[in-house]
């Protein structure tokens, strides 16, 4: 107790303080998102999300290679088809716009790990996550479409899958899926606790996929419910997910220290569109200071418990590391 006991003893020297810092944030922990379309030297700004853009595959090549150079060592892959369709056929077309971008970056830049997002939203024409019938989003018959996809991925050379359609059993059935196409030793990145949040705004601007009448509170979590992110985590882990994502992250803190808690497997958080745009637009007024409310943020998702962290920020994060 006070008198004896004074914290700010470890505070007054910077070099102490570095050395009782209990979390630490690395460039090795960032996954950059990458918005890819069709089309030729496209790199169209997200007005959003600043300093994002949408980009076609013959131009992601140079944004791959600056990505690997700031010792990012992964990417996350959305697409923008050219047709959308009730059945989604861009998502696990062989020649559809990701698998396309795939092939382009593992030949520009082998050794940046790609990861692909798997779901239907952006491939259809009602923007659903799903095949929809009377209004419903059928799950059994998506499944099928979302093991197709992950397959298609894998096979035009991606590394790791990442489910964020939020139907059932997607798990299993992409396990099922790469596995049987011999793929046993690809992992999985699952969206686990996934929340219809308003957060995906920004994202739904820049893929277009927000959906044309209704919403997602179907499939993706209440943003009220702790317990169960657990139950669907451990579904997940039990169908074969190798990593566990909580989404978004800002905001659901306290869900990412129980699934770090819970299971023993490495967890990633999606600081998404929205906490970027937030942030992006008060820097821009001058009212707050991005490049230390950046770091802040992402040192406290480092904090709760992520060991990966999905950012907009990967880029300026990673300069900064760097220094
Ligand atoms: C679904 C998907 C979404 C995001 C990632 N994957 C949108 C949604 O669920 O509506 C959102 C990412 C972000 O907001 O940054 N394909």
């Amino acid at each position: 107790m006070f008198p004896v006991a004074r914290p700010r003893r470890l505070r007054y020297n910077p070099v102490l303080r570095e050395m009782v810092r209990e979390t630490a944030l690395s460039v090795a922990d960032l996954i950059y998102p990458l918005f890819v379309t069709f089309g030729a030297n496209i790199k169209k700004p997200i007005e959003s999300m600043p300093g994002c853009f949408n980009e076609s595959i013959d131009v992601i090549a140079q944004s791959a290679r600056e990505i690997h150079a700031l010792g990012i060592p992964a990417v996350i892959l959305f697409g923008l088809p050219l047709h959308k369709d009730e059945k989604a056929s861009g998502a696990y077309d062989p020649d559809g716009v990701v698998q396309r971008a795939v092939k382009e970056i593992k030949n520009a830049v082998p050794e940046l790990l790609v990861i692909t997002d798997v779901c239907l939203c952006e491939y259809t024409s009602h923007g659903h996550c799903g095949i929809l019938q009377n209004g419903q989003i059928l799950n059994d018959p998506t499944l099928e479409l979302l093991a197709q996809t992950a397959v298609s991925h894998v096979r035009a050379g991606a590394d790791m899958p990442a489910p964020s359609d939020m139907m059932d059993g997607r798990v299993m059935a992409i396990r099922r899926a790469l596995d049987s196409e011999g793929f046993s030793s690809i992992p999985i990145m699952s969206y686990a606790v996934k929340y219809a949040s308003a957060f995906y705004g920004p994202f739904r601007e820049a893929v277009a996929s927000a959906p044309a009448s209704g919403d997602r509170k179907s499939h993706q979590m209440d943003p009220a419910n702790r317990r169960e992110a657990i139950k669907e985590a451990a579904f997940d882990i039990e169908e074969g997910a190798d990593i566990l994502m909580v989404k978004p992250a800002l905001s659901y803190l306290d869900i990412i220290s129980d699934v770090k808690h819970a299971f023993n497997c490495p967890v990633a958080a999606y600081n998404v569109s929205g906490e970027y745009a937030m942030v992006a637009a008060g820097a821009s007024r001058g009212w707050i200071d991005y490049e230390k409310v950046m770091m802040e943020i992402l040192i406290s998702i480092k904090r709760a418990g992520a060991d990966l962290i999905l950012t907009y920020h990967a880029k300026d994060a990673a300069k900064i590391l760097n220094r």
